[in-house]
């Protein structure tokens, strides 16, 4: 009994002392209702919050250093006191940081954009997620959602497009799926469309412009539950985004009721203490330089309220807690998930969807093998896998196909000449004679356009390169069946040589699969459904004015393929457009009902004919105009889509759907969104400016 007694009181001991040690070796008593991951969420918040000090709450709020650290992230720090997890953050628009090491590089966002796929956006973003998560980041700093005010912008290619509902639906189908896995954090807000002067540009733009055009891609986001907001560099109405209280306040915050956290962009993009926290920005990036010591003195002299703290510090603590980072999650494994096999076959199918084929005369595409016995490959694009710019949305794949990789592999017995080449020599110029077709492979690089920084920055013209014009007319004149494959992140003008082209691809920067995706288009292996996610005009004169240089920029109502309805201007290629290798009829345009209440639906019903030889995709559009506004609105603005596959000779029913609420304007006076009850047309098509059905309906003042 004498030894048995201390045995029995060791034991207990030990048993207490390893119950109370739990996952993170931390004690933890019954009253930490914030270590219980059964708890409410905002119960443990408010139990963490209670306990910690000013300077341990303000560290929350900032970054822990530049550059990221060993593993490619931007940490911020931990609380070993309290076992508070900090934040681990990646870049990621097109797949998880070259800083990280190897990923798999998906194609450009504009090219997702132009897949209109949005459950294949899911599964890119989940994709991401995943190997986020596997490199030890817990938030993808995805997707860029800013809209595309002028496809000159260096940055074009990192977001889906010009249209506010689909770079909207795409993003929210991103974010959907990274979050499976990680935080995602939507940027930058707002109105970031200039590169070269984005760390100081002030944009202007009035609120119906503001709200109706520049952020119903943003509330998107926050109604897919995007977890961080970035704020942008740029200056909205004469504030930085990050100590604009209209921006981050009122409208995210207040009138969307976004319950994630702010943070800022990086470097530049924080310009001060109480008025970024007074403004509702949570979390300065990347390092302390105006939070840390600077804001606990500021909060200490009263000019910052204690609540105000305690909101971004609510904000922090929530996402950690509802994204499984403070009770940790299972890690994932690089070696089974980075660059899986499943995640690059992800990549090539979207770049197969993403391409556009813009022009197709006489059929001269597809390269049909048993006809076409030699093709001339021309352009040093052609040996190069171009995968965008080289600034923070870099990702670097272990293997990348060239165009010419990719042609050369889909061959099969056809001959190829390969003239990596811009300028022809007399011989190169004979080996395009004596081949049944040409491909020219042009477009622009990370040097012509990209992050400032460390890209080309804004492009300073739409066109083409003299070089590479005058590569297409020499090619052309050498070969009849001459073919331009464009590279690029957005429009491209196509005057000054279209015209000498018979067939034209739009292959965007098409990820680490593109040149096997360029192929396949090109030899029919793959029926091309792309579509465009910007409008190609015939000059940059039918667009609104873009200034690289500007400091001081206006953002009007329209834009794009608004811009060129509303003036009635023809551009080259609109907004939606994209040939296929067979064709489609949409007809019967049924809508459910033609009297619906402010807060109904419009349901409408069409069919899709695949009229042609072969299987393929369409994309069936519809826009929706308002008939008799009492404001000036678009003549369309697209309201819903869907992709639909057919086998040749089939048809399908394609249903869409429009919430009401969706055709509001905004009313500056009343500050709030308006339904108006009046007549509205929908037109369905397969482009902005290929709408052959149309159907009237009335909203009721209810
Ligand atoms: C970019 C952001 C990016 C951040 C971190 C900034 O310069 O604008 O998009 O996430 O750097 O790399």
């Amino acid at each position: 009994m004498q030894t048995t007694r201390p045995l029995l009181l060791t034991v207990i001991a030990l048993a207490a002392l390893l119950a109370a040690c739990g996952d993170d070796s931390k004690p933890m008593s019954n009253s930490e209702v914030y270590r219980n991951p059964h708890a409410p969420i905002e119960d443990r918040v408010e139990d963490l919050l209670g306990r910690m000090t000013l300077e341990e709450k303000v560290e929350q709020m900032h970054g822990a250093g530049f550059p990221a650290d060993s593993r490619g992230l931007y940490p911020t720090r931990e609380n070993t006191r309290l076992g508070i997890p900090g934040f681990t953050m990646v870049d990621g628009p097109r797949g998880v940081s070259a800083a990280t090491g190897f990923a798999t590089t998906f194609p450009v966002g504009s090219a997702r954009g132009a897949t209109f796929d949005t459950e294949l956006e899911r599964r890119v973003g989940r994709a991401m997620g995943e190997e986020a998560r596997a490199r030890e980041a817990n938030v993808l700093l995805a997707p860029t959602i800013n809209l595309l005010r002028q496809p000159q912008w260096g940055r074009a290619q990192e977001t889906y497009g010009e249209d506010p509902f689909h770079v909207g639906v795409m993003g929210a189908a991103f974010i959907r799926g990274v979050q499976e896995h990680v935080i995602a954090s939507a940027k930058h807000f707002a109105l970031n469309s200039i590169e070269d002067t984005r760390f100081n540009v002030n944009v202007t733009v009035d609120e119906r412009t503001l709200r109706e055009v520049y952020l119903p891609h943003f509330k998107r986001a926050v109604d897919a539950g995007v977890g961080s907001v970035m704020s942008a560099y740029n200056k909205v109405n004469g504030e930085y985004c990050s100590e604009n209280r209209h921006l981050l306040t009122d409208i995210l915050k207040d009138d969307w009721g976004f319950d994630g956290f702010v943070e800022s962009d990086w470097l530049l993009a924080v310009r001060s203490t109480a008025p970024s926290a007074l403004a509702g920005l949570d979390v300065e990036m990347p390092s302390p330089v105006f939070y840390g010591p600077k804001l606990v003195a500021a909060v200490q002299a009263g000019a910052v309220p204690m609540t105000v703290i305690d909101d971004a510090v609510r904000r922090i603590l929530r996402m950690k807690f509802r994204f499984g980072i403070f009770d940790g999650r299972p890690p994932l494994d690089p070696a089974v998930v980075v660059e899986s096999p499943a995640h690059q076959a992800l990549a090539l199918e979207v770049a197969r969807k993403a391409i556009v084929l813009l022009k197709n005369d006489a059929a001269a595409l597809p390269l049909d093998r048993a006809s076409v016995r030699s093709v001339a490959v021309v352009g040093a694009l052609a040996a190069r896998a171009n995968l965008g710019d080289t600034g923070s949305s870099a990702a670097r794949p272990s293997r990348a196909v060239s165009p010419l990789e990719g042609i050369q592999a889909a061959a099969s017995g056809v001959a190829i000449s390969a003239i990596a080449s811009d300028v022809l020599d007399a011989d190169q110029q004979r080996q395009i004679e004596e081949a049944d077709a040409a491909v020219v492979i042009v477009g622009l690089t990370a040097a012509d356009e990209g992050e400032s920084t460390v890209s080309g920055g804004d492009r300073k013209t739409m066109a083409l390169s003299a070089v590479h014009q005058q590569l297409v007319r020499d090619v052309a004149s050498h070969n009849p069946r001459t073919i331009v494959v464009l590279e690029g992140g957005s429009a491209i003008t196509v005057e000054g040589w279209v015209d000498q082209a018979r067939a034209i691809l739009m292959a965007w920067y098409p990820g680490q699969d593109g040149g096997t995706a360029i192929a396949e288009v090109l030899f029919g292996d793959v029926n091309p459904s792309g579509k465009l996610d910007v409008t190609v005009p015939t000059s940059e004169a039918q667009l609104p004015p873009f200034d690289p240089q500007a400091t001081a920029v206006e953002y009007d109502y329209f834009h794009g393929y608004r811009y060129v309805d509303h003036a009635g201007l023809e551009p080259r290629y609109p907004f939606g457009f994209g040939l296929a290798y067979t064709t489609f009829s949409i007809h019967d345009l049924r809508l459910e009902r033609d009297a619906l209440a402010t807060a109904g639906t419009l349901r409408a019903r069409v069919q899709v004919t695949n009229t042609g030889g072969r299987s393929g995709d369409e994309v069936v559009q519809l826009y929706v105009g308002a008939v008799g506004s009492s404001v000036e609105r678009a003549v369309r603005d697209l309201r819903a889509f869907q992709r639909v596959s057919l086998a040749a000779g089939q048809t399908k029913t394609v249903a869409l759907e429009v919430p009401v609420a969706d055709l509001a304007y905004f009313d500056v006076v009343a500050s709030r969104f308006v339904v108006e009850p009046i007549e509205y047309v929908a037109e369905v098509g397969s482009s902005s400016r290929d709408l052959p059905l149309a159907a009237r309906f009335r909203v009721a003042a209810r």
